[in-house]
């Protein structure tokens, strides 16, 4: 794949400028304020959401165009996908970005756990919907919000949505973090030469909207972080995402799992998400549990 630089150097105020990126999650928290970042440096911002409103707010903020799509259902992910196709003749950066940590053991319409639906396979479903456009885009690249959490995941190919009794939700959230490290390994491998880069990121412990629905998360976790001050704002969760969407040397992180801006393997992550085994065959169900060629 040609490597195009995406931050040009020759224009330092706007490295982005003529550069398109497609952001889910783009309604709040970590995404919106990515959303913000990227456009004050010059990108088009296509921001994918699943509020109506709250999407269209962010895209007026950012002078970019919404879309809305509920990563629950693979069918409004299948219409978003067509509608960012007809929007953007490129497609520069695909940071797949939405998710959360969802209480109860709930299935979606598509039959799956809402956790690994929202967080694993609607986001490999957007992404190999867009592949055409960032094939054809030269230097593209693919940025994946993963989580510290993934230590605890763990991918069971017979029942990739399992829910432990003691702490089931945590547990389905972990193991959808894993498997977004997994996906980033392998769409690296896959694409090599012909594709995208691909990049798994940790954002940091950040007092986001995160985990809205599960009262332990908003009183256990965010609060505290609410009192750390700058190191847990939004913005600072969306700068190491930015930074991989405009490093002028993707493929020195293609297939990697960043803890922030550092790669990280053996410390962070549990040995499945060095398993190219693993990874590979976690593609292929994938692959065939949303209806897509392997
Ligand atoms: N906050 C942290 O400490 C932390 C740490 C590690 C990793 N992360 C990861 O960072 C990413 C962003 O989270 P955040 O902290 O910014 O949380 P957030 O403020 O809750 O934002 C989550 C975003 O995902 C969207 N989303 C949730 N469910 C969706 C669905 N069914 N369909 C489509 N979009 C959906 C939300 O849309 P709505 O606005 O419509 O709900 C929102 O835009 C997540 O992948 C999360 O796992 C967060």
């Amino acid at each position: 794949m040609a490597d195009t630089p995406i931050a040009d150097p020759t224009t330092p105020g706007q490295p982005l400028a003529g550069k398109t990126v497609v952001i889910t999650g783009a309604s709040a928290g970590i995404g919106a304020a990515a959303a913000g970042q990227l456009a004050a440096l010059g990108a088009r911002i296509i921001a994918l959401g699943r509020s109506p409103s709250k999407t269209a707010a962010v895209a007026e903020r950012v002078g970019g165009t919404g879309v809305v799509a509920d990563f629950a259902r693979f069918s409004e992910v299948r219409r978003a996908a067509a509608e960012v196709t007809e929007l953007c003749p490129r497609i520069d950066v695909l940071v797949n970005n939405a998710g959360g940590l969802f209480p109860g053991a709930t299935t979606t319409d598509d039959g799956h756990g809402t956790t690994v639906q929202v967080n694993h396979l609607a986001p490999f479903l957007l992404t190999g919907l867009l592949m055409p456009r960032l094939v054809a885009t030269p230097g593209s690249r693919v940025v994946i919000t993963s989580s510290v959490a993934n230590i605890a995941g763990r991918v069971d190919l017979a029942d990739l949505n399992r829910y432990p009794r003691v702490l089931g939700e945590f547990h389905a959230y972990a193991d959808s973090k894993l498997m977004n490290i997994l996906f980033a390994r392998e769409l690296a491998r896959r694409a090599a030469s012909t594709g995208p880069t691909a990049t798994a990121v940790h954002p940091g412990l950040i007092n986001s909207e995160f985990g809205r629905d599960a009262w332990i998360v908003r009183n256990c976790y965010r609060r505290p972080l609410g009192l750390l001050g700058r190191a847990t704002t939004v913005d600072n969760g969306a700068e190491p995402l930015v930074a991989v969407a405009t490093r002028p040397d993707p493929e020195s992180v293609n297939g990697a799992y960043l803890h922030r801006y550092r790669p990280r393997d053996r410390f962070l992550t549990p040995a499945q998400a060095r398993d190219p085994d693993l990874a590979r065959e976690l593609w292929d169900l994938s692959a065939k549990l949303v209806d897509l060629p392997t």
